[in-house]
């Protein structure tokens, strides 16, 4: 049996081992064993606390992954204050910063520009080289003891690498979570039924404030080192960039993208970039810290109150704000999607008021616990369509109501279908007034049939006015009816019934386009065009017919004949025909001039010598179609070995079979041998 002594090296051998692995996976991200041979130690180690709990230290690997639930946060005292930042939004404000250091410096100075991580500000104390507390900012003199959660972010060392750090040592950088490790716990939380996390600085926060460090744990933390506090012992650097460099070396992680800059024209490019690429980044930033970099001129500077004068933050505009749901719109479109949005007390958001922001579906409230009434956070950055991240639950009223989804149509009063495996709940009415001004609107877009003058306004107008309730009824304008809606001009008479007229001319691509088949996008538009060649062609194709176009699919062809086979839509088409809208298109010249022009080839088993793609190839280039299925309307199967269904039903039906020589000798000389 083993003796107490040996117990207790085994224990420090293992200790040591696990936080080599620790440092070699998280810091220098070159793991060096395997997850199942850490697992074994870390497991053994712990064994050995369990049956000598007098060998267990506060800094054993075993106690990262989180311990028993701590008591209340006892306060953590800071010796050297925790400093909050002076803010600038704009090059304008770097500059009058830099004038003021500069001035102050007596000559121009050197700056280290950091990201500014947007996560918790944390204080970490170690001594004789060992990682011994930890705490939260609070007012920047005394924060949180936070001591048993830090203990389980795996990024923060244990022991300090290296020989030459002081004896006593605060380290500071900020705590933060990963995007990816958010987007992993709201995955897994969705798939629990629990309510979804609204951010990750939040999410982090809320980490470090458990009571129950396994839950700290569980929330996968990081961290990045950024200064340091009071310390005992050589000064680890004279530099900022040299403090960074040091910090990496004791074994923290510290942001790769720090650099230093020379002049502010510098500082600017190096703001201004990361406001653009801040998307990029595994890790939420607000905005840029700027530092003078040499430490001696950092002390001779200052501070001004609170705030340092050789350290400044330029902050990104926000993206993000809170402000209150105050109802849940319905916006129908043209394919009959209900499309709930919010009705938001405006906020400015980067400069810009926003009112209403998108709710994606009926699925995403539900599953973000979204409700009328509550203090949500809404998103804008860039271009993107504002939306709704999240509710903030300490902020619910006991008013708020969970939201559902009408039954009926909230525009014309139809049927709501929901059908399964779709988010989306759909307006059963192809008449419903908004489906109708949404299907003008798109026929008139710039991609579609290019009708300057009818945007939104105005397709709304003539199906109010009742002037429109097909787009073939465009065709049908004239000037006195134009006149009667509101706010309409001689002029703008003309030039929209101009641009009606000219639209008649765009040819099948554009009206396949047009149309909003779902699906039919501008490129499967163009496609089906040119292989088809008029509108009356697309009309009568079967399913299989449909399919054999390049890019067309069973769920496309799927579409387009449940288009035409609506009497409605016929009925529209037969209109813009007899109105004088161009429905046919050049056909694809290959299709006209090739031995196999018109017809339909299935292809069924292995070919000795062709794959079944430079089967398609040689069959497409020949003008001819290939087909999925065998019907009547089959000109050949062409079979190989392991044949099946497709070759009984082509002598079922008498349809003509072919080998591979077959197929060769019908594509006649010349054909290209693989
Ligand atoms: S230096 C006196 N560097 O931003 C200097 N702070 O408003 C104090 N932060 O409370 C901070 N990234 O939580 C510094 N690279 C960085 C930072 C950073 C994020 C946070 C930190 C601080 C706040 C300043």
């Amino acid at each position: 049996m083993a003796t107490k002594r040996s117990t207790a090296e085994r224990a420090a051998v293992l200790r040591e081992q696990l936080a080599q692995a620790n440092h070699d996976y998280h810091v220098l991200d070159a793991p060096t064993i395997s997850d199942a041979e850490y697992d074994e130690m870390l497991r053994e180690l712990g064994e050995i606390e369990r049956a000598h709990p007098d060998l267990l230290v506060p800094d054993s690997p075993t106690q990262r992954v989180g311990g028993a639930p701590s008591a209340d946060f006892a306060p953590y005292r800071h010796v050297v204050p925790m400093l909050s930042l002076g803010n600038v939004f704009d090059a304008a404000g770097l500059r009058t910063f830099d004038a003021r250091v500069a001035r102050l410096a007596g000559g121009s100075v050197s700056y280290v520009c950091e990201l500014k991580i947007d996560g918790l500000a944390m204080s970490l104390r170690y001594e004789g080289g060992t990682f011994r507390s930890a705490g939260t900012r609070g007012d920047g003199s005394v924060g949180e003891d936070v001591t048993p959660n830090v203990r389980t972010i795996a990024e923060i060392p244990r022991r300090l690498a290296g020989k030459d750090a002081p004896q006593t040592l605060d380290v500071r950088g900020e705590v933060y979570l990963s995007k990816h490790a958010f987007a992993e716990l709201n995955r897994k939380r969705a798939a629990a039924g629990l309510p979804l996390f609204a951010n990750p600085r939040n999410t982090a926060a809320g980490g470090l404030r458990q009571k129950d460090s396994r839950i700290t744990s569980e929330r996968k933390l990081s961290f990045f080192a950024y200064a340091i506090g009071a310390f005992e012992g050589a000064r680890p650097a004279a530099t900022q960039h040299a403090l960074l460099e040091a910090l990496r070396a004791y074994g923290f992680p510290v942001n790769e993208h720090a650099t230093v800059c020379a002049t502010i024209d510098d500082v600017v490019a190096f703001c201004e970039r990361w406001e653009g690429e801040r998307a990029a980044l595994d890790y939420e930033i607000d905005g840029v810290v700027i530092k003078v970099d040499d430490i001696a001129l950092q002390a001779k500077l200052g501070y001004a109150g609170k705030d340092p004068r050789w350290a400044i933050a330029f902050k990104f505009r926000a993206q993000e704000a809170r402000t209150k749901l105050l109802d849940i719109g319905i916006n129908v479109s043209r394919s009959g999607k209900l499309n709930p949005y919010a009705v938001l007390e405006p906020v400015i958001i980067g400069g810009v008021t926003v009112r209403m922001a998108t709710l994606h579906n009926e699925a995403d409230i539900l599953r973000k616990d979204i409700r009328v009434g509550d203090t949500v956070i809404v998103h804008r950055a860039g271009d993107v369509i504002p939306y709704v991240v999240g509710p903030v639950l300490e902020l619910r009223p006991k008013s708020a109501r969970v939201y559902k989804l009408p039954e009926r149509c909230p525009v014309c009063g139809s049927r709501v279908d929901h059908p399964p495996d779709d988010v989306f709940s759909y307006c059963t009415n192809v008449s419903c007034p908004a489906q109708v001004r949404e299907r003008i609107r798109h026929w008139c877009t710039r991609g579609a049939m290019d009708i300057e003058g009818v945007g939104d306004a105005m397709a709304g107008a003539l199906v109010d006015a009742q002037l429109c309730s097909t787009v073939a009824d465009l065709y049908d304008l004239d000037a006195a009816k134009l006149a009667t809606l509101p706010r309409m001009g001689e002029k703008s008479i003309a030039n929209i019934l101009d641009a009606i007229e000219n639209s008649k001319s765009r040819g099948l691509a554009r009206v396949l386009a047009a149309l909003g088949i779902r699906y039919v996008g501008g490129q499967n538009a163009a496609l089906l065009a040119a292989d088809f060649g008029t509108i009356d062609a697309l009309e009568r194709a079967s399913r299989e017919e449909l399919e054999a176009t390049e890019g067309v699919g069973p769920q496309i062809a799927e579409s387009v004949a449940f288009f035409f086979a609506q009497p409605q839509n016929r009925a529209v088409v037969k209109r813009l025909r007899e109105r004088g809208v161009e429905v046919t298109a050049p056909k694809r010249e290959r299709a006209a001039a090739g031995v196999l022009a018109g017809k339909t080839l299935v292809l069924t088993g292995t070919l000795p010598s062709l794959t079944r793609e430079e089967a398609t190839s040689l069959i497409t280039r020949a003008g001819g179609k290939v087909s999925s299925s065998v019907s009547k309307k089959t000109d050949y199967v062409v079979a190989g070995v392991d044949a099946g269904s497709k070759l009984a039903k082509a002598n079922a039906l008498g349809v003509a079979v072919l080998d591979e020589p077959g197929l060769r000798e019908l594509l006649g000389d010349g054909v290209p041998n693989r």
